[in-house]
């Protein structure tokens, strides 16, 4: 019988059980796919006594993940503790030097460290393995590194924060506010700990800059993503966006550019009737589009505990197969120093405005949009609510930074009742 493949697993949190369950009910069928039993040596949390649904009697237990990582019975280190820094880093760090392979389900980490960790994996001709770490349950990593590693990438694309997309799609269904959806999410235990990674993009974002890294053949740059997050939209823009055929999605897009690498992630309007429209609650999705293989649409769970269980054992039974990949697709050293572009590629824009009922108000801000060379596709005013009406215009493909003039220079035609709602429209 072949050696088994000896796993030490530290963070036993919603993910790490759903691991330990699956090693243990799927025994078998790992052997089979693989040809070598895969096994638990020792596991390692911040609390030892605590009911997770899976008996741990059969492995040794470490306080220390670091201990943990280093043990002699253990040839893949899971890391499933989280944190961009601190003990996950360390112990990452520990068992690269210690000659174990490592499994991890941490975007933050890896958008921040993901170079200098891919640099000391392969120094030390070890592998580090992410799957998990992006969009849960979908296999996008290996998508693109390796069903995809004929093509060169054109562009990736991903709502990539489930959390979001419930709060967005859950305000349009319900006709809720923000701030009425984001309790109700905190109530189901969608929140991150620290919310804003979540509605701020920032979780959305590592995702996304991991893809780019990979697709793109550069080093991860998390600095170099632009990112807003959905705290400003209102179920008023969600409303209207629908009325226009379009809906709101935290979007992530990632593309080469003659300017540069371009990562935005941030609040577009997308057409109702595309994949990425119809998608709805925590649901995530990602668009990868490749010159030979033109546009693949990958769509599932983005967390919880068998969709991301499901991608931690995909690197697992990678190694258990001896199926060896760089980090992000190819050795750390040929990775190239991204650029980042200075400014996005010009798209149409969605404005929403509220304007005072004067004569000529409308003309002045298709004054102000035309002297900035903006011109403008479709414009569709409300009925009057008191003396204000909301106006709405979405312009033909503009720059941002044409855009931006016109929107600093509305305020002084003395028309606007509020501030101007600006969006890019992605045409996905
Ligand atoms: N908080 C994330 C989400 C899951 O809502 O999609 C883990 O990245």
């Amino acid at each position: 019988m072949s050696d088994p493949l000896r796993l030490g697993i530290a963070g036993l949190g919603t993910v790490g059980a759903g691991v330990v369950k699956i090693v243990r009910r799927k025994a078998e069928l790992l052997e089979a796919r693989t040809g070598r039993p895969v096994t638990i040596s020792a596991v390692s949390a911040r609390t030892r006594d605590k009911d997770r649904g899976v008996s741990l009697a059969d492995y040794s237990w470490e306080d220390d993940p670091v201990a943990l990582a280093t043990r002699g019975d253990v040839d893949v280190f899971v890391e499933l503790m989280g944190g961009s820094d601190g003990p996950a880093k360390a112990a990452t760090e520990a068992a690269l030097a210690a000659g174990k392979d490592v499994v991890t389900a941490n975007k933050a980490m890896l958008a921040i460290h993901g170079q200098a960790l891919a640099e000391a994996a392969e120094a030390a001709g070890r592998v580090l393995r992410f799957e998990a770490a992006v969009a849960g349950g979908i296999p996008v990593i290996k998508s693109l590194t390796e069903g995809l590693a004929g093509n060169d990438l054109t562009r990736v694309m991903g709502v990539m924060n489930g959390t979001c997309n419930y709060i967005l799609t859950r305000m349009e269904s319900a006709g809720l506010s923000y701030d009425t959806v984001f309790d109700e999410a905190n109530q189901l235990g969608y929140l991150e700990a620290d919310p804003t990674l979540d509605v701020g993009g920032i979780d959305a974002a590592h995702k996304l800059a991991l893809l780019a890294a990979i697709a793109f053949g550069t080093r991860v740059d998390f600095d170099g993503v632009e990112i807003e997050g959905i705290e400003r939209i209102s179920i008023d823009d969600i409303r209207r966006a629908r009325d226009l055929g379009f809906r709101i999605k935290l979007l992530g897009v990632a593309q080469m550019t003659g300017r540069g690498l371009e990562t935005r992630m941030s609040p577009c309007l997308v057409p109702a009737s595309s994949p990425i429209g119809q998608l709805e609650g925590p649901t995530n999705m990602c668009v990868l589009e490749g010159d030979a293989v033109g546009q693949i649409v990958l769509r599932g769970a983005g967390a919880g505990e068998g969709p991301t269980a499901s991608a931690v054992m995909s690197d697992v039974l990678d190694i258990a197969r001896g199926t060896r990949v760089s980090t992000f697709g190819v050795p750390a050293a040929r990775l190239a120093h991204a650029t980042p572009a200075r400014t996005a590629t010009p798209a149409p824009y969605y404005l929403r405005m509220e304007l005072k009922d004067r004569p000529g108000a409308l003309a002045q801000i298709a004054t102000v949009l035309g002297e900035a060379g903006i011109s403008i596709d479709r414009m569709r005013q409300y009925k009057h609510a008191a003396d204000t009406a909301p106006v709405l215009i979405v312009t033909h493909k503009t720059a941002r930074d044409a855009l931006d003039a016109a929107l600093e220079a509305m305020p002084g035609t003395g028309v606007l009742a509020g501030e101007v709602v600006a969006l890019r429209i992605e045409s996905v």
